[in-house]
């Protein structure tokens, strides 16, 4: 029997409800479909770090390597532990230490869900850059506390780093609906968003059968709201791409049905799969998270592991949950009932 071997990182706020419900539909799951999820369960978050001083241990990331994949929950409790120390800690040196190039993002509305806009037809996959860009952490302060003190934080591009985004972007719009949205802002930005500009260009060379359209970033946080059917894949930069997939929640029926995989496409290292909503620590441990996000991204690292069909019977226990107006309505089902429903529908 095959074993995937995981490393669960619940981490904080409701992070750890979301992912206890998801692991017992993903267990379930891989009873059906005849393979083993051995799971290992890191306490790395920010009760870790109030404990320890640090998010994890310095060797975290050679302990996370030797997983097939990575299934984290929630980062965050900013009351006690600043979000630049806490996310810099855990969350974003996994992303670019194992070269999760790839944040996916799919955005559409599952049966039963009553999103806010007139429009139910859509299907969008957002694809962003997840390891350079905006989020380099090029940078630095100096003056602090004072006058004079200045702050600088440069967004880095590298022609690796967008030619790969591309080329990963394309090869997803080849298998979908073939179009692909590529999204800048180089109206003002003059450097790094005319180069990407380029580089996509030259790419899509290479991909004559996939229509291109070149978007600013204002313009299709505009389009997404008022015309998302016009969509198929999106690609963006790391900043633009975290600010467009809120949006693509939104328009989804909310955080609680986003999914998310980090994707290392050269499989050189371990993915991480993660619900987008966050620690919420509003809602945390009353038992009333939405746990669809979770179990969706499960679903996508199911996927990834190459069990398909497994994949594919989580989303459609999923669907037809919420198509029974299960977990359709922010705080109306308890995040046990949707799970259960969810185990009910897929045996
Ligand atoms: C996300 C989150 C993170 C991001 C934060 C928590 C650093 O908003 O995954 O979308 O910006 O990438
Ligand atoms: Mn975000």
């Amino acid at each position: 029997m095959t074993t995937y071997k995981l490393a669960l990182i619940p981490g904080d706020g409701i992070g750890k409800d979301v992912t206890g419900a998801a692991w017992q539909v993903l267990q379930a799951a891989a009873k059906r479909g005849g393979f083993a999820l051995d799971g290992t369960s890191f306490p790395w978050s920010c009760a870790y770090y109030l404990e320890t001083g640090a998010m994890m241990p310095p060797d975290g990331i050679e302990i996370l390597r030797k997983f097939d994949a990575i299934y984290l929950g929630a980062v965050g409790w900013p009351a006690e532990v600043p979000d630049s120390v806490s996310l810099h800690g855990l969350l974003l040196p996994i992303r670019k230490g194992f070269t999760q190039y790839a944040n996916i993002r799919p955005h559409r509305l599952l049966p039963g869900v009553q999103g806010p806009l007139r429009s139910d037809g859509f299907d969008i996959l957002c694809i962003r850059e997840n390891t350079e860009g905006e989020y380099s952490g090029a940078g630095g302060r100096v003056h602090s506390g004072t006058a004079n003190e200045v702050a600088i934080e440069t967004a880095i591009f590298t022609r690796a780093g967008v030619e790969r985004i591309m080329r990963f972007g394309f090869e997803q719009a080849r298998a979908r609906r073939k179009k692909l949205a590529s999204v800048t802002k180089s109206n003002a930005q003059k450097h790094s968003m005319v180069f990407w500009d380029e580089v996509t260009r030259e790419i899509a060379k290479d991909y004559p059968d996939v229509e291109v359209s070149h978007y600013h970033i204002d313009a299709m946080a505009a389009r997404m709201v008022l015309a998302p059917e016009s969509l198929d894949v999106i690609v963006a930069s790391n900043l633009f791409g975290d600010i467009l997939t809120d949006i693509g929640a939104a328009i989804q029926g909310g955080l609680g049905y986003a999914a998310s995989a980090n994707i290392n496409p050269d499989r050189s290292a371990p993915s991480m799969f993660e619900p987008v909503h966050g620690s919420a620590p509003d809602i945390a441990h009353l038992g009333v998270a939405n746990p669809i996000a979770a179990i969706w991204s499960g679903a996508m690292m199911l996927e990834h592991l190459g069990e398909r069909h497994a994949a594919a019977e989580v989303m459609s226990a999923i669907e037809s949950v919420t198509a029974q107006g299960i977990g359709t309505i922010a705080g109306k089902d308890r995040t046990e009932t949707i799970t259960r429903a969810v185990l009910a529908a897929l045996s």
